[in-house]
């Protein structure tokens, strides 16, 4: 399967996938990755691995895409012959542009145990919550926000003398696992 990947900050999701790619563990190409936010660390890891890496330009809105924008978005996945939309730490909302363009073919990964902490820094918010246990899902992706039907989750302590950094971290060792165990299930044909 061709993957097009959109994300917003370092990418180190992104980098999991791709050296899974790399080592032959799923059959997969990186046909396109994206960003909205200008020089985005994963933009950069992108480029020099040298995969085809482009700029999502939108001047009116910040958690959104402008319609047109959006449009031309789903466009250039298309043109790029994308099968499997991937958000890897994407900060914006999807709409049922893309959503309708790639019908169960938008997945995203969060750092929390969904249904609980959907929304930003879902790990402060497990830990402010006292939770002894948090981790990550895989969901598809519809128009709620993190409201997708769930794939598959993996669990990690939160452990006593935990630091909203030292938990966000054993957090996305955990999603390094699991979100490339996942889209290998896409790429071979596992999931619906
Ligand atoms: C991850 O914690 C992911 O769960 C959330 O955004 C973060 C992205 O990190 N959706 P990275 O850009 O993949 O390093």
């Amino acid at each position: 399967i061709r993957l097009g990947i959109l994300g917003s900050g370092k990418g180190s999701n992104f980098r999991a996938i791709l050296e899974a790619i790399q080592a032959g563990q799923i059959d997969a190409e990186v046909a396109i990755v994206l960003s909205d936010v200008p020089g985005a660390g994963i933009l950069q890891y992108a480029a020099d691995a040298g995969l085809r890496a482009e700029e999502i330009v939108e001047p009116k809105f910040r958690t959104r895409l402008s319609p047109e924008v959006e449009e031309g978005l789903v466009r250039t996945l298309k043109d790029a012959g994308v099968d499997l939309v991937v958000l890897a730490g994407y900060m914006r909302m999807v709409k049922s542009t893309t959503l309708d363009a790639f019908p169960r073919r938008v997945i995203n990964i969060h750092p929390s145990l969904l249904p609980k902490f959907p929304g930003l820094e879902a790990w402060k918010q497990a830990l402010e919550a006292g939770e002894s246990v948090t981790g990550c899902t895989v969901h598809y992706v519809d128009s709620g926000m993190d409201t997708g039907e769930i794939i598959a989750q993996e669990s990690v302590p939160v452990l006593p003398d935990d630091t909203a950094a030292s938990l966000h971290a054993r957090i996305q060792v955990a999603e390094h696992h699991l979100y490339p165990a996942i889209v290998k299930r896409f790429a071979d044909g596992e999931l619906p």
